[in-house]
């Protein structure tokens, strides 16, 4: 039987801080609301004309650097992004020329917030059916290009960051499986209104804006997750106590205190960064696992639980023993 297995893990955040206090002198919010609501105290934002591909391909580096495998040796790039430099090519073709693994197939993935988990989940099925050999997976975002930073109720959850791994062909597990799931019926809870076919308006930025309704989005997700935590447990015969550490998406630390909870799980076996990163959307779990491999945390053979939920509704698992 072949497995995926993660052979390197890498992240990078873009220089500048932005913090609570900013804010305060830009909308009506305060420190105290923020980190009371969500537990963030800052986020990072991509200088002006540093793109998606370009934290990518420093995340990848890394990356790719801790796997000790060559830019050319990759034989599949996938890369999960709501913020894509461009139309076309895709961020993947860009950072698959930047490092020349030129000919293997390189796409994107829009999953929102579980973009990751979906490139993963995807590129752990190309492995195991022998489609490819070496995966590079990315999670990217510029998120703060869509935000409307004269909109208190999103501008203070968001931020920029991308995290990448390495996947390999192994006979040792390895990802034990992975749980992807959409339902396309919530729109209005959580979307943009422009874009290239529907059209853009002549607004701010285009009409291109964040638009969420936090309250009902915070009750599902925190109900969605719930259910793929268990649905992963039941399909892989695994006791929550078998968990060495859960690896949540980082959009509020009270739906990730609200999982933990859910697996009896103490908070120090969650990886937490949204209080430093914000939510950076598709790039939150690999930041977070990049951050807990290399502090030491996450030891090889430990069993690591990852969860995303993000527009769509799109929502995703992934169960591995590092
Ligand atoms: N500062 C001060 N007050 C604020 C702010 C702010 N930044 N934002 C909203 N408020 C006010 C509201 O206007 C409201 O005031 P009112 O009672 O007078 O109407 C009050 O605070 C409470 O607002 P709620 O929206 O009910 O606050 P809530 O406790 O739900 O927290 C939050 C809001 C943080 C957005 C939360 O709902 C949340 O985290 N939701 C989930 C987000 C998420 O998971 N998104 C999915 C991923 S995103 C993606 O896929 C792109």
């Amino acid at each position: 039987m072949i497995y995926s297995r993660i052979l390197g893990t890498g992240s990078y955040l873009p220089e500048r801080i932005l913090t609570n206090a900013e804010l305060e002198a830009r909308v009506q919010t305060t420190d105290e609301w923020i980190r009371e609501r969500t537990g963030i105290r800052q986020r990072h934002i991509a200088a002006e004309g540093e793109t998606t591909c370009d934290i990518s391909f420093h995340a990848a580096q890394r990356a790719l650097e801790a796997a000790g495998v060559q830019g050319n040796e990759i034989d599949l790039v996938i890369l999960g992004t709501t913020s894509p430099d461009i139309v076309f090519p895709s961020t993947a073709c860009l950072l698959q020329h930047r490092i020349g693994a030129n000919g293997c197939p390189a796409f994107d993935v829009n999953a929102a917030c579980s973009g990751f988990m979906y490139a993963l989940g995807i590129a752990d099925k190309f492995i195991r059916s022998g489609s490819a050999k070496k995966a590079l997976v990315v999670g990217a975002e510029t998120i703060s290009r869509v935000v409307d930073w004269n909109d208190r109720t999103t501008c203070v959850l968001f931020g920029d960051g991308a995290g990448a791994v390495v996947l390999g062909a192994s006979e040792e597990a390895g990802i034990l499986g992975t749980h992807m799931h959409a339902d396309g019926g919530h729109r209005e809870l959580l979307y943009t209104p422009v874009g290239i076919s529907a059209g853009f308006t002549d607004g701010p930025n285009h009409g291109l804006a964040i638009h969420m309704s936090g309250n009902e989005v915070f009750k599902v997700a925190v109900k969605t997750l719930d259910a793929v935590v268990e649905e992963t447990l039941t399909t892989h015969g695994i006791d929550k106590s078998q968990i060495d550490w859960l690896i949540p998406h980082q959009a509020n630390l009270r739906i990730i205190t609200a999982t933990a909870k859910r697996l009896d799980m103490p908070m120090d076996r969650v990886i937490v960064t949204v209080d430093r990163h914000g939510n950076t959307s598709a790039a939150s779990v690999p930041l977070a696992l990049d951050e807990a491999v290399r502090s030491g945390r996450v030891k090889r053979g430990d069993m690591v639980l990852m969860e995303a939920f993000g527009g769509g509704f799109t929502w995703a698992s992934a169960l591995m023993r590092y």
